[in-house]
């Protein structure tokens, strides 16, 4: 086992910080460990029925030598490329800010031999156009990883589509496959049927891993690896952290707690979650977070078919430059949030700062100080703050950001998440609201499947004069 850990502290949700009114009783975390601690156990026996594959990433060794036989095959590549979005990206953007450099991209000392690291994950033509004009020149270079379970994700596909074409032009068909790795569904679609046809080199999107909780699978392993991570420890950080929340002691399963605590402030009105991380290079995940929370957890009906509109809305922030931002209204504004912290003891490295002119005497109490005790004492400061105005406050604590505890990380919440789904009664796994969109999006772009559909977002494809100002 490693030294290095992850810490989960709550004391700031309890009644004895933050009175009855607002605060977590004794009383009332007992009713939670009695609600709470079977659902340990009935995932435990979905997981068992297949039904939260996630949950077994971490010991998949085969997957993980697969993942490292196709980065070595990418060595000495300039630059690599991911192609997704949504589960299939915001993954691979947070491991990469988490345990990468944040001058990866534009100091080759800091890269240490791993190729400059892209993850386009929008359609925006202002934003492609910038990076192909930057990539032309060098796509015979560039390794394209296009990840997609099904390949018919309008996002990814018009993005591979763009980069097939340019290559075909640049070096012929027949060399797409030393370019383009595709990480799909095993047996079908779209990207399946593409894969096979041109030969690529390929990785599989397991099944019944959804894609905010496929991170611990060649969908993140594979970026991570190719850009120097250690994704054998960030799976064996995962595992040690699967003892912990398979616990079926309410008070010792770190995800039972979050769920629980999450549950509980939903239902007394709190229902906006805040993940607030005191580290950059923890920032991205914070996004990932918000993904998994939302997509899981923002429901119409309960698994029994009853209305329920339920679902905690994530917010992210990040310390400290959100102090200068959203702290007034986290302070003064409604009291309707429950805020998770995001705190780092071990920085693995510091900065001294400078010394404050003479004729500034009120900066001395800076100079020579530590940043990460800057940093840390704002992070104190701010919950202090906000605790004195009665908000309810959570600690997520590495000891340092590694791979190891990262892996962690993502296990305890992919973990808190499934907990939540069943304290909400909803099935967490699925995300049917995304489909109409993606289905008018098919429909406005003239795909013959969609016709009538197109016929009735007609009236919306225009602004009506009327409302114009
Ligand atoms: O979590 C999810 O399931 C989604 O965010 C998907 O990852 C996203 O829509 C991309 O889907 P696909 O992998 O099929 O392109």
């Amino acid at each position: 086992m490693e030294t290095a850990q992850l810490k989960f502290y709550y004391k700031n949700v309890t009644a004895e910080v933050l009175g009855k009114e607002h605060g977590i009783t004794k009383e009332q975390f007992d009713e939670l460990a009695k609600k709470t601690a079977p659902l340990i156990e009935q995932l435990d026996e979905q997981r068992k029925a297949g039904k939260a594959r996630y949950r077994d990433l971490p010991y998949q060794t085969e997957m993980a030598k697969s993942v490292r036989n196709v980065a070595d095959s990418v060595k000495g590549c300039e630059n690599f490329v991911v192609l997704g979005i949504g589960g299939s990206a915001l993954g691979n953007t947070a491991l990469q800010t988490a345990l990468n450099p944040y001058m990866y991209n534009l100091d080759e000392k800091q890269r240490k031999g791993s190729p400059w690291f892209f993850v386009l994950d929008n359609v925006d033509p202002q934003q492609l156009k910038s990076f192909l004009d930057w990539d032309q020149d060098k796509l015979d270079k560039t390794v394209f990883n296009v990840i997609s379970k099904s390949g018919r994700t309008a996002e990814t596909a018009a993005q591979f589509l763009t980069i097939c074409s340019l290559l075909e032009q640049r070096i012929g068909k027949d060399r797409l496959k030393e370019r383009i790795i595709a990480t799909t569904d095993v047996k079908e679609g779209t990207l399946r049927k593409i894969t096979e046809q041109f030969g690529f080199r390929n990785l599989p999107v397991p099944d019944g891993v959804g894609g905010r909780f496929s991170v611990l699978s060649a969908v993140g392993l594979l970026s991570a690896a190719v850009c120097g991570i250690d994704i054998e420890s960030l799976l064996a950080g995962a595992a040690e952290m699967d003892k912990k929340v398979s616990l079926q002691d309410f008070y010792q399963n770190p995800a039972a707690v979050i769920a629980a605590i999450n549950w509980h402030y939903y239902n007394r009105g709190k229902r906006i979650s805040v993940m607030m991380p005191y580290s950059f290079a923890l920032k991205d995940f914070a996004d990932w977070y918000r993904q998994l929370w939302a997509e899981s957890l923002g429901k119409t009906k309960d698994t029994t078919g009853r209305e329920v509109f339920v679902g905690p809305t994530p917010v992210k922030a990040l310390g400290v430059t959100d102090q200068h931002s959203q702290v007034q209204l986290y302070r003064e504004g409604p009291n309707d949030k429950l805020f998770t912290f995001l705190s780092v003891q071990d920085f693995g490295t510091d900065v001294e700062i400078g010394k404050a002119p003479d004729i500034v005497p009120e900066l001395d109490y800076l100079s020579g100080q530590k940043m990460s005790r800057l940093i840390n004492s704002e992070k104190t400061a701010t919950e202090y703050a906000l605790l004195a105005s009665k908000r309810p406050c959570l600690t997520v604590a590495f000891d340092k950001i590694c791979p190891y505890t990262v892996g962690q990380f993502i296990y305890l919440f992919e973990t808190a998440t499934s907990l939540a789904g069943l304290l909400f009664n909803i099935n967490a796994y699925d995300q049917p609201a995304v489909e109409l969109g993606k289905d008018a999006t098919l429909a406005l772009m003239g795909s013959g499947d969609y016709a009538q559909l197109a016929e009735k977002i007609k009236p919306f494809e225009q602004m009506d004069s009327r409302f114009i100002i």
